[in-house]
């Protein structure tokens, strides 16, 4: 199994999985239009030149069975079956010092988000996101930690400024429905408990145990390194880590954002977090993905389909098979007949 980003664009480069653009790449006219092709050819993408920033940029990695089950180490038909194991299985993160993605640490005037290759996805969108970030918090509270993807704006003309998605899902700003108003990804889902802490606290925080369930997946513990400027343990062998802190009761503009279903979101009131430093390993890959996109569907995809064939074996049914796809909104299921008519 690819023990870390680089080593998996390896992997893919070996199979003639993905393309190298090395020509200059503006992220914010024509980046977006290349990953969609990227995408139409099956194709992961890896752009070395992107204009301003200093790091590769990474697009389409996972965005077919082939891939994923690649990443995952497993036979295509096994993806479900290695992904709900994995949520039953648990092996305990290790805290380490040899942090690769601590080689280059940027702090104060050196931290500079606008140095990282943000792609603006489209048109309307009201600035460059960061799309596949897996965003770290800790309950101020409970201690505990939680790890999901939550898309984050630059700030326009910030050095160090991300308008945040995550614990959306509790959100009560005026103006704002609740139940049938607009819908982000975060309006469906709870996580109410730690971003009450967080308002009384200072940091944004959710649930469940991601690290572990990741750490039983790889077959070996998740390395994790204390941060340089906050009290969390990261990915050590990440490729690039934005720290900082989502102050209380702060709430900046987000949006519109071009999300799901080729829908834009509106502008809402979010989560600000104030970057405190960058650090990152020497010659950084950034990954991004694209809302709505194959990748984005599949990942969203497969923890749905394993919630609904969970559901079907409890109820006793003979299950051949069950995809979602390729909206998420709906699924296909085969069962097998067991009286005749
Ligand atoms: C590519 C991608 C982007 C996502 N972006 C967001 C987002 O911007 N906001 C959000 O609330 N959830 C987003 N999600 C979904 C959450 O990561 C996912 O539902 C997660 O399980 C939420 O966990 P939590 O409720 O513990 O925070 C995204 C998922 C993917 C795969």
């Amino acid at each position: 199994m690819a023990r870390d980003l680089r080593s998996f664009l390896e992997l893919l480069d070996a199979r003639g999985l993905l393309a190298r653009i090395d020509r200059e790449v503006d992220p914010a006219t024509e980046a977006s239009r290349l990953m969609r092709e990227l995408e139409l050819r099956g194709l992961a993408g890896l752009f070395t030149r992107v204009r301003g920033a200093h790091a590769s940029l990474a697009y389409n990695l996972i965005g077919s069975r082939e891939t994923l089950a690649l990443a995952l180490d497993v036979d295509e038909a096994q993806i479900r079956n290695r992904f709900r194991a994995a949520l039953e299985h648990r092996l305990e993160p290790i805290v380490v010092d040899d942090a690769p993605v601590q080689e280059v640490v940027e702090q104060g005037e050196q931290a500079d988000l606008r140095r990282l290759p943000l792609v603006t996805h489209s048109e309307k969108d009201a600035g460059a996101y960061v799309t596949a970030g897996a965003v770290v918090t800790s309950d101020p509270v409970t201690g505990r930690r939680n790890v999901s993807i939550n898309r984050m704006m630059l700030v326009r003309c910030a050095r160090n400024r991300c308008s945040n998605d995550a614990a959306a899902a509790t959100r009560r700003d005026p103006g704002q429905r609740r139940g049938n108003g607009p819908r982000s990804r975060g309006c469906r889902r709870s996580g109410a408990a730690s971003a009450r802490h967080a308002r009384r606290r200072d940091v944004a925080a959710c649930r469940r145990g991601r690290v572990r369930a990741c750490g039983w997946a790889r077959g070996e513990p998740m390395r994790l390194v204390r941060g340089v400027t906050v009290a969390l343990d990261v990915p050590a062998d990440a490729e690039i880590v934005i720290e900082g802190v989502i102050p209380a009761g702060v709430r900046e503009p987000e949006g519109p954002f071009g999300d799901f279903l080729q829908f834009y979101v509106p502008e809402m009131a979010n989560h600000r977090l104030r970057v405190t430093a960058i650090t990152h390993r020497r010659d950084p890959i950034y990954q991004t993905m694209v809302a709505g996109s194959r990748e984005d569907a599949q990942l969203l995809g497969l923890s749905r389909e394993a919630d609904v064939v969970a559901a079907i074996e409890r109820n006793w049914a003979d299950l051949v098979d069950a995809r979602l796809g390729p909206t998420i909104l709906g699924c296909a299921v085969s069962i097998r007949q067991r009286y005749p008519r």
